[in-house]
Parts: C-alpha cells; sequence; structure tokens
C-alpha cells in the first residue's frame, strides 16, 4: 500500500533504544530521563485512581488542571490564559504540535520549518497537505538568520515553527529572536506554533524566552508544552496547548476527534502537584549539573563542543575522530564501544551530515561517567 509518509520509516530514537537494549549499550540516544518521578506524583495518581477519577475527563481537560497551568503560567511568565478558553489539556506536546498544525494548514499553505528539525514536524504539515519550507540552522552556533526567515515568507505562508529551548542543537532563543521574528510576522495572518516542551531546562543564568511574553506573538502563538519533560515522565504522554480563545477553538475541534480527552487520574494528580513550584524552579539547576558532569566525562576526548544552553541535549562534532557519515557512526558505537546516541543528520530534510551526535545527559549520574569514560578512549 503507498505511503502517505514514505520518507518516514520507523523513528531513529525507536530504532537507536532498540539497538541500545538488544546490545546492552548505555542509552544516551532516546530523550527521557533514566531516572524516576517524583514518588508523591506516583501516590497522587494512586489516590485519584483508587477513589474512582477513572472515566473519560472533559474533553479540553479537567478544570482543576487547567486552572493549575494558568495560575502556574502567570506566575512564571506573568502572562494570564483564561484556563476556559484558552488553555487545553492533550496526550503530549506531540498531539499538541499535530492539533495546532493540523487546525491552521490547508492543503497548498506553507509551513516554515527550521531545521535541524525535531522529527514530528514535518509529517504534520505533510499530512495536512501543507507545503515544509525550509529555513537551515548552520553550526556550529544555530543562530537563525532571520533575514533567511524574511525572504521564505509569500502570500501562501500560514505559520512558522519555532523550538526553544531547541531539541537537538540545545540552543535557546533571546528576546532579540522574539523581536526580530514579530517584526517579521507583525502585519501578517501568520501563525506561530512554538514547542517549549523544554521551557524549565535553561543554563547558565539564561531565561526561557515565551512566545507569550510578546504581546505580537501571543496573540497568534499555540504554545505547546510538555509535562513529561518537566516531571520526568514522559511515558504518561500528557502535554497542553495555550492559545489565545479563537485559536483554541479550532485547536479544540481538532483535538475532540484525535483523542478526544487525555488520561483522567494522571490530570488530577498534576493539577495538585503543580501547586508545588519547588520542582519546575530547580530543574534547571538540577539539569545543569546533569550537563556539567557529562561535558566534564568527554572533556578529555577528541569530541568537540560548546555546551548546550537549554534541553537535556549535547551536540559534539567528531570531526576530529573519523569521517564516517553520523548514521554509520552511532550504530557502530552502540555495537562496539555500547554507547547509543542519536545521528543529527536525520533531524534535516536531506540528512545533511555535519559530523554531529547528540547525547542525552537526562541520565543517572553513573551512567554520565562511564558512558563519558568510554567516549575518551575513542
Ligand atoms: C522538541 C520536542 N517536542 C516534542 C516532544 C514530544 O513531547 P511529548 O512526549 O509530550 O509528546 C519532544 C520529545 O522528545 C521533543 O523533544
Amino acid at each position: 500500500m503507498p505511503s502517505k509518509l514514505p520518507y518516514a520509516g520507523t523513528t531513529i530514537f525507536t530504532v537507536m533504544s532498540k539497538l541500545a537494549a538488544d546490545e546492552g549499550a548505555f542509552n544516551l540516544s532516546q530523550g527521557y530521563p533514566s531516572f524516576d518521578c517524583s514518588p508523591k506524583l506516583t501516590e497522587l495518581v494512586n489516590h485519584y485512581m483508587k477513589h474512582g477519577f477513572n472515566q473519560y475527563a472533559p474533553m479540553s481537560g479537567i478544570p482543576e488542571l487547567r486552572e493549575s497551568l494558568s495560575e502556574k503560567t502567570s506566575r512564571v511568565y506573568n502572562v494570564h490564559y483564561h484556563p476556559e478558553e484558552e488553555v487545553t489539556i492533550v496526550s503530549g506536546a506531540t498531539e499538541a504540535i499535530f492539533c495546532a498544525v493540523t487546525a491552521v494548514v490547508y492543503p497548498g499553505d506553507e509551513v516554515i520549518l527550521l531545521e535541524p528539525a525535531y522529527d514530528s514536524y514535518r509529517p504534520a504539515v505533510d499530512l495536512n497537505g501543507g507545503k515544509p519550507v525550509y529555513v537551515t540552522l548552520n553550526a556550529p552556533d544555530f543562530k537563525i538568520n532571520w533575514d533567511k526567515v524574511k525572504e521564505k515568507i509569500t502570500p501562501k505562508t500560514k505559520a512558522i515553527m519555532i523550538n526553544s529551548p531547541h531539541n537537538p542543537v540545545g540552543t535557546v532563543l533571546s528576546s532579540q529572536d522574539l523581536e526580530e521574528l514579530a517584526a517579521i510576522v507583525r502585519d501578517k495572518d501568520i501563525y506561530i506554533i512554538s514547542d517549549e516542551v523544554y521551557e524549565h531546562i535553561v543554563f547558565d543564568g539564561e531565561k526561557h524566552h515565551s512566545m507569550m511574553t510578546h504581546p505580537v506573538l501571543r496573540e497568534r502563538s499555540f504554545v505547546c508544552g510538555s509535562f513529561g519533560k518537566t516531571y520526568h515522565m514522559t511515558g504518561w504522554k500528557i502535554g497542553y496547548c495555550l492559545a489565545p480563545k479563537a485559536l483554541t477553538a479550532s485547536f479544540r475541534q481538532i483535538h475532540q476527534f484525535i483523542t478526544f480527552s487525555t488520561v483522567t487520574p494522571m490530570q488530577h494528580a498534576l493539577a495538585d502537584f503543580l501547586k508545588e513550584p519547588e520542582h519546575y524552579e530547580n530543574l534547571s539547576q538540577y539539569y545543569q549539573q546533569k550537563r556539567d558532569r557529562f561535558i566534564r566525562a568527554i572533556k578529555s576526548s577528541r569530541f568537540k563542543f560548546h555546551p548546550s544552553k537549554g534541553s537535556f541535549f549535547q551536540i559534539v562534532s567528531y570531526k576530529e575522530i573519523t569521517d564516517e557519515h553520523d548514521y554509520d557512526l552511532a550504530v557502530r558505537l552502540t555495537k562496539e564501544i555500547k554507547v547509543a546516541s542519536i545521528p543529527v543528520s536525520v533531524f534535516y530534510k536531506d540528512k545533511i551530515d555535519n559530523k554531529l551526535l547528540r547525547f542525552c545527559f537526562a541520565k543517572d549520574d553513573e551512567m554520565l561517567d562511564r558512558a563519558g569514560e568510554i567516549l575518551c578512549s575513542l
């Protein structure tokens, strides 16, 4: 049967995680923590399950969680989203991104993607008959050249996808970036679909500049988030979308026919847990220690890198070690030295090989030390 996504195959994350498991390798490939979420959170889930919160949640999410999230958003960003009309709970940021794209993209519409790009963006655009239009970000700093973005705008441009902190390259947008983006879209009917799943993981005293903090951007943005990344429970697949009322109405029309609603007891647990800011307030510091531990461990290796500024990924250049293709190298390292990574070329449409590997440092300290030690032997 012909495929609607002939280029897609099995995602690299599945491929590398399986290979890592088969080979007994340290899995620094897929982006999930090797440690558990707070026991308090699982106790809350148990509590709600035992007390009968086991039927369908309301389509847009339980009111308690929408309210908690709205309060948290006001606290963190000083921006208000109305819990009834502007906050929607969905089954992971992946669903939020898909619903946002589906809500706005009609056949023939153009969507600007900055590559390297997270792998779910292009399929979402393609499945809606849209046309991805690429702007390539270049190594080593992967800064966005906004003039290039501007050159790609046409009357058919419907949306721009933004991701900060960035997976895979670990960059973060500055307030100047937001100004430049705002200047481009200010007088145009262009939506922003903003993937901010690593919003609470930003290093070296920097700050996350959410699309919602700029009035010109807030009014046209679908801000997509993930509780999984913030609370160390990626397997629960709970995310959300914050967007102005009219955008939320269109978003919910799609969401109600994709999953309809999201797992109930977890929503109740999160509604309670979100009221304690300590966890997300300390998250940057927590992950900065992990980043520093990993880069200390590979410091004497022949890999070259700039420390990640956000997310839980570190990319490294292996140009001085070998000229193998990054995919081949990632597979070989998993098999031979038992350390799994992700080749960065998979995040480019044309599989551009800049000789970069991505390592996830959301792992326990021993694993980071051991993996680093092994990588130094290359
Ligand atoms: C940039 C980015 N966006 C979205 C997601 C998906 O988030 P969720 O698991 O909440 O669907 C991920 C997960 O790795 C990610 O790295």
